[in-house]
Parts: C-alpha cells; sequence; structure tokens
C-alpha cells in the first residue's frame, strides 16, 4: 500500500496556502490520495507544522469529522446510507447482513484485512434502496443473496456485476 511523500503532501497543503480555514479540505484531499485512507501521525503533525496549530489541536479535527479517519481501513470500506429514508427502510437489514456475514460490527475490520462498513449520509440512491457504496461504486436493490455476491467478488478481486 503506497503511501504519499513529504512532497506530495506538501503540494496539497500548498494547493491551499496552507490556510487553517482550509483544513477540512486539506485533511480530506490528504486522506483521500492516500491509498492508506487515514491520516497518521506523520501526516497529522505536517499539517500541525505547516498550518502553524497544535497537534492535539488538529487531531481533535480528525477525531469530530467521521469522514476524516486515524486509523487504517479495511481494503474494502463498505458505507451504508444511514439518512432517514434508507434507515427506515431497508438500510437496518442491510447493517444486520452485513454484520452477519463479515462476522464484525460496525467500523471493525474483518481479521483479513479486507472489510468494513459503515454509515453515511445519503448519497443519492434512495430510490434503490437499499444500497451500499463502495469507493465510487453503487451496489444497489440489494439482497441478503446479492450482499453474500458482492463480498464473495470482492474477495476474489472483482466489482461483481449485480
Ligand atoms: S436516503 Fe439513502 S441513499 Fe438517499
Amino acid at each position: 500500500m503506497t503511501t504519499l511523500t513529504l512532497d506530495e503532501k506538501l503540494d496539497i497543503i500548498e494547493k491551499y496556502d496552507a490556510n487553517p480555514e482550509q483544513i477540512l479540505n486539506i485533511l480530506v484531499d490528504l486522506q483521500f490520495a492516500s491509498e492508506a485512507g487515514y491520516l497518521d501521525d506523520e501526516t497529522i503533525k505536517l499539517v500541525a507544522e505547516c498550518l502553524h496549530l497544535t497537534q492535539t489541536r488538529v487531531s481533535e479535527i480528525v477525531s469530530f469529522y467521521s469522514i476524516l479517519k486515524d486509523q487504517p481501513q479495511a481494503k474494502y470500506v463498505i458505507k451504508v446510507c444511514n439518512s432517514s429514508p434508507c434507515r427506515f427502510s431497508h438500510g437496518p437489514l442491510v447493517f444486520a447482513e452485513l454484520e452477519k456475514q463479515l462476522g464484525v460490527k460496525e467500523n471493525q475490520m474483518t481479521a483479513d484485512g479486507l472489510f468494513m462498513y459503515h454509515g453515511i449520509p445519503c448519497f443519492g440512491a434512495c430510490d434503490r434502496d437499499p444500497v451500499v457504496k463502495i469507493k465510487d461504486t453503487v451496489f444497489d436493490q440489494l439482497t441478503a443473496e446479492k450482499i453474500s455476491q458482492l463480498l464473495m467478488g470482492l474477495r476474489n478481486g472483482q466489482y461483481p456485476d449485480l
């Protein structure tokens, strides 16, 4: 898994003129530009130095925003809509099925490092519920069987056509 070089990190910070008011954009860009998918201590320290903030302050911001992560993420992070329309229809079934099939609770990584899942706000696929999103791909109208096929496909390194 590749991580960003120091120069690549500095480029992202400079893109926002190292402006503390842009810290959320800076942290989001740093996180998503890195394959590791999280902000490690070294990156948090660098942001603090460049933006003239304390490391504690930057860590607090990372903890506050659920989109930001300070721990390694699984290879496949399955995002489940938890906004009201999905939550009051099939969302709970998706969470329950993922817990059953993966054997871990929300935000826990499977022992093989392949999967974790968590809720996120509406991503605009409400009419195709039950839905999940992995990176930019939405898998819709899910059933227990389709979730099983999805996980099997991903274990084989493929995004299945459900
Ligand atoms: S409310 Fe769930 S995708 Fe929109």
